[in-house]
């Protein structure tokens, strides 16, 4: 197991409907040592990519996000979740759909923060169904700019997303994949990497 898995194995609940709260230390309390520990993975594995920015959306991947950034000496820059309609035109949308929450957010990207020139780190702490990060692929891809990879804590592998991300050829790395997971016994099962 790596570091990830080990803490997800520590303090990570199962808990019923294949729901994962691991509040304590990625996505309410924030452990700043592991997310420097993640960051340091996160370069090693996009080694010679060239990346210039890094692209998350609030509110849990802001976190992650700014630390991973100091590993490549790049800006962040955050999609915002909106419910406003009047500003196209001066910012990139996309719609994304929680099946979670089962509503739908529009994300948006201001047009002064991407273009043409970026090449683009995408970070997030869970990857599901995926939606999160089609949406964030659109919104680079409206801006002219280059997805060079997306990074990810936690990939739920028994759910749709990743394979979706990857049959679109980008390059996708999970720090852990969580193939099954049981609420009665609290055990949950890693892919081996
Ligand atoms: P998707 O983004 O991959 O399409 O997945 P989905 O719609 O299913 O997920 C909706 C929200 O639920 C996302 O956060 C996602 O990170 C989160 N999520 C999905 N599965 C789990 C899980 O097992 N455990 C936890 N803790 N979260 C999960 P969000 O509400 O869009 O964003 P945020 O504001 O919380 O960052």
């Amino acid at each position: 197991m790596n570091f990830l898995e080990e803490r997800i194995v520590k303090d990570g609940i199962v808990k019923e409907g294949n729901v994962l709260k691991v509040d304590s230390f990625l996505n309410h309390q924030m452990d700043i040592a592991l997310f420097e520990q993640m960051g340091e993975e996160f370069k090693k594995r996009f080694e010679g990519c060239n990346i210039n920015k890094i692209l998350t959306i609030e509110a849990s991947g802001i976190g992650i996000a700014c630390i991973v950034a100091k590993y490549f000496n790049a800006p962040v820059v955050f999609a915002k979740k909106s419910k406003s309609i009047n500003i196209e035109g001066e910012m990139y949308c996309a719609d994304v759909e929680s099946f979670t929450h089962k509503n739908v957010n529009q994300v948006i990207v201001s047009k002064k923060f991407l273009g043409p020139e970026d090449h683009v780190l995408i970070i997030d702490d869970f990857l599901a169904n995926g939606c999160a990060l089609q949406g964030l692929i659109s919104i680079v891809n409206q801006a002219g700019g280059t997805v060079e990879g997306i990074g990810i804590a936690i990939e739920k592998g028994f759910q749709v997303g990743g394979r979706i991300i990857r049959n679109l050829g980008i390059k996708l790395e999970s720090l852990a994949i969580v193939d099954g997971m049981d609420a009665a016994t609290g055990t949950i099962t890693f892919r081996e990497q």
